[in-house]
């Protein structure tokens, strides 16, 4: 089964970069639109028999990322492929697990199902926010983590006199997970959530006075979690010189603003989602794309992800 890969035009400079790990040529694909916006993708090589990955993270803008994703996977499963897999670094809707209110959609599983139906018989994520996820999905997902890609970059930039810190309960075995990799304490803000803008903090579990506080999450979105997070550990006394390490750089909004408001030492991304080439912020980012090259390569070989995968 020969091995193919595609990409939508969410992250063209990771999907170039797996590409490269991989030594194979990106497939010829275009991707319009009607005047009308409504898309139409054309696949313009065979994928007869193939084994087809499709790599395209949900980044914003989100619907139109995640349709090019579904009409992908349906012409290469209408064209024959053997086997389609979708790699989204990125995958959005995660949060929305469960009807954490009445009359709410549980849009985890609508886009699980969605992808399936499309033609998706796997999938492959980094960091999801909510890793129980897994779910709601038919079809084998493959769940990775970049904690040890991003804990590794970071490691040059943490003095000895460093903690982990959890911004919000739900970050808090991701920090453990930093935590065990760098060798380092771990302290916990436990955070409220005001409106979908702001948020403010309780209280904080564990000690950060007079240390360096390295914030992990998995995404930056509008930025409010790791201001108030930084925030209330300076004001429980730790040392002002924050770093801050996450895996989904998603930056709307304010975030830029607010992130650079915060003076950091070091701000750690993956290229999950791509990023612009400056922003004016002290920003080192941590690519994943020689990870899911090695994760595609043994899936296609059918050999073992088991030590790429997040656990717990
Ligand atoms: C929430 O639980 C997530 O892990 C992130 O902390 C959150 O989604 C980040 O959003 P924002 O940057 O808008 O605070």
């Amino acid at each position: 089964m020969t091995l193919l890969l595609f990409a939508g035009s969410a992250n063209g400079p990771l999907a170039t970069e797996i590409a490269r790990e991989l030594q194979l040529p990106l497939g010829d694909c275009e991707i319009a639109a009607f005047p009308d916006g409504e898309l139409h993708v054309t696949v313009r090589e065979s994928v007869r028999n193939a084994d087809v990955y499709l790599i395209q993270p949900t980044s914003p803008s989100v619907e139109r990322h995640l349709l090019e994703l579904l009409l992908l996977a349906d012409a290469c499963r209408r064209a024959g492929a053997q086997r389609v897999s979708a790699v989204v670094p990125y995958f959005g809707y995660a949060r929305q697990d469960r009807r954490a209110g009445g009359r709410e959609p549980v849009a985890a599983r609508l886009i699980a199902d969605l992808l399936q139906t499309g033609g998706v018989q796997r999938v492959i994520a980094i960091d999801l926010h909510n890793p129980a996820i897994e779910g709601t999905f038919a079809v084998p997902l493959e769940h990775l983590s970049a904690a040890h890609v991003l804990a590794e970059t970071a490691r040059a930039s943490i003095p000895a006199d460093a903690v982990v810190v959890a911004p919000d309960l739900g970050a808090a075995k991701l920090a453990d997970r930093y935590a065990s990799l760098l060798n380092l304490p771990v302290a916990i803000v436990h955070k409220v959530r005001l409106d979908a803008h702001t948020v403010g903090v309780r209280r904080i579990t564990g000690e950060v006075r007079g240390l360096v506080p390295v914030v992990v999450d998995d995404m930056i979105s509008t930025g409010g979690t790791i201001e108030a997070a930084v925030e209330a550990v300076r004001e429980a006394g730790s040392k002002p010189e924050a770093i801050v390490a996450a895996t989904h750089g998603l930056l709307v909004g304010p975030a830029v603003e607010r992130l650079r408001a915060l003076g950091l030492r070091r701000l750690i991304l993956a290229d999950t989602v791509n990023l612009p080439i400056s922003l004016p912020l002290p920003l080192q980012v941590a690519s994943m794309a020689p990870m899911l090259a090695e994760a595609i390569a043994r899936l296609h070989d059918g050999r073992s992800l088991a030590d790429l995968l997040a656990r717990g």
